[in-house]
């Protein structure tokens, strides 16, 4: 029951917010402000009012930036089409015109933009009508102290553009080098997101859904080589790394399920964030080492709820707000009644599901002080299939298996021939056999130096004959696993 439609098919009501409402709204308010400014000082009372909202308007839609776009008769802000009542055509038009006669391809306002530098911009705009002073725009604006406004030219525009292109989305790279970029981009991305909420105390959802989706579209081409990053636990960011692969894992044991790609993406955005209700916990009790006292139990047992709260500050009420809300709420409810906030109901909803065993498995298998070393993954899904088994979906537990095999990136396995090898990722077509790097030969020498030996996967005529745990061969897994 997979879905392979393209991902636009469907406008989802985020982008629907920002195209046909917010889009119109801000090319009205341009407009006018360039043809008040012409009239009036803007200490003009009306100019005021008008440049608050604009600077209103541009913080609802922001997300790191806006970025406004005029090409043709059409507007894009932050690269979704603006939509046009017929009503409205004469104002796009007469905006494009005044792009147009400047040369101007867009302009992009940045987070912190202020009324009085959006003022100086109209004004500047004004000043600089045609397409000779139209180049120098640019220059006098950020002369002018303006610093989070900035204009782009048609020529900046095309070029982007072009180098677009051109740039060929990594070709030349190797799965697991193109596959290691691809986690470090969704790292630094879910940083900005969890950041943002954190600070606005509202959901960054576009940031988080650029996110997930190249994730999503990895996994609906079958492509899980990005699964076994997330066995790499050596980052200095540990919250960050969790929330990604918490989705990551989450995404692909969805995938595995055959849910369709509507509903990974939420899942995927769910899961980036289903743990921004602890940024309302305070720190000292976050980085306690040790045990934690009642009180701060007590505490960290909110942050589902907390995390629910801010999920409902999504604009609208959609199936996606419902499904990030009820990863948030309930990731840690289990269905044996244990876990948190206590609820009537004994099942979680399915997302909540997966989302909760993605987060088990990527919290067991990371260092935390009160235990000597952190789990491994084999370990992990030891536990997991063993003693907690009860308290999971046990097809989400299938299908965990799956998506990290029997021997998780990280094991340490013998052969029956004698090798010594390190799992780096499973091979959905035997999970027996992962794809894995040789640390020793048969015969007792090492095979760390020099060129690295990988099987992809593991041949058949090699079968594992036992784990070996972390202990009996000293080894800096982390670092084999990121080389
Ligand atoms: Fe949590
Ligand atoms: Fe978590």
């Amino acid at each position: 029951m997979t879905d392979d439609r393209p991902t636009r098919d469907h406008e989802d009501p985020d982008d629907k917010v920002l195209t046909s409402v917010l889009g119109p709204q801000l090319v009205a308010r341009l407009f006018g402000l360039l043809r008040a400014t012409r009239t009036y000082d803007q200490t003009n009372q009306t100019v005021r009012d008008q440049l608050r909202e604009a600077v209103t308007l541009i913080e609802d839609v922001m997300d790191d930036q806006v970025t406004l776009v005029a090409m043709g008769q059409c507007f894009y802000l932050n690269g979704a089409r603006v939509r046009v009542e017929a009503s409205k055509i004469p104002l796009f038009n007469a905006l494009s015109e005044e792009f147009e006669q400047r040369r101007l391809g867009g302009v992009r306002f940045l987070e912190g933009v202020r009324i009085d530098e959006l003022g100086t911009f109209i004004r500047l705009m004004v000043d600089h009508a045609d397409a000779e002073s139209g180049a120098r725009l640019g220059e006098t604006v950020a002369g002018a102290g303006v610093v989070h406004i900035v204009p782009i030219t048609l020529d900046e525009l095309e070029t982007a553009q072009d180098a677009h292109v051109e740039s060929g989305e990594d070709a030349g790279l190797d799965e697991r080098s193109q596959a290691r970029r691809s986690y470090r981009q969704a790292l630094q991305g879910t940083k900005a997101a969890i950041l943002r909420t954190a600070r606005t105390g509202r959901p960054a959802i576009r940031r988080a859904k650029r996110v997930v989706q190249p994730i999503v579209d990895s996994a609906m081409k079958n492509d899980f080589s990005i699964v076994g990053m997330t066995a790499i636990k050596n980052h200095d960011e540990y919250t960050y790394a969790h929330s990604v692969n918490v989705s990551i894992l989450s995404i692909a044991i969805g995938q595995t399920l055959g849910l369709p790609r509507g509903a990974l993406a939420n899942l995927g955005v769910g899961a980036l964030l289903h743990d921004v209700g602890k940024t309302t916990i305070p720190v000292e009790v976050l980085a306690k080492p040790g045990r934690l006292s009642e009180e701060d139990w007590a505490l960290m047992r909110r942050h589902p709820l907390e995390g629910a709260k801010v999920v409902t500050h999504m604009p609208g009420l959609s199936s996606q707000m419902l499904d990030v809300l009820g990863v948030c709420m309930y990731h840690h409810a289990r269905r044996d009644g244990s876990g948190y906030p206590k609820i009537a109901r004994t099942e979680p909803p399915p997302m909540a599901r997966i989302a909760a065993i993605a987060d088990c498995y990527d919290a067991m298998t990371t260092h935390r002080a009160y235990r000597s070393r952190p789990f491994t993954g084999y370990e992990a899904l030891g536990t997991l299939l063993g003693e907690e088994r009860g308290r999971f979906d046990s097809a989400v537990l299938w299908a965990l298996v799956q998506t990290v095999g029997l021997y998780p990136a990280g094991t340490l396995m013998q052969t029956e021939t004698g090798y010594l090898v390190l799992s780096l990722n499973n091979d959905r077509n035997d999970l027996r056999r992962p794809h894995c790097r040789v640390l020793a030969y048969p015969d007792g020498t090492h095979a760390l130096d020099g060129q690295p030996v990988i099987w992809e996967p593991m041949p058949r005529h090699e079968t594992v004959a036992r784990v070996v745990s972390p202990e009996e061969f000293e080894v800096e897994i982390d670092r084999l696993l990121a080389a």
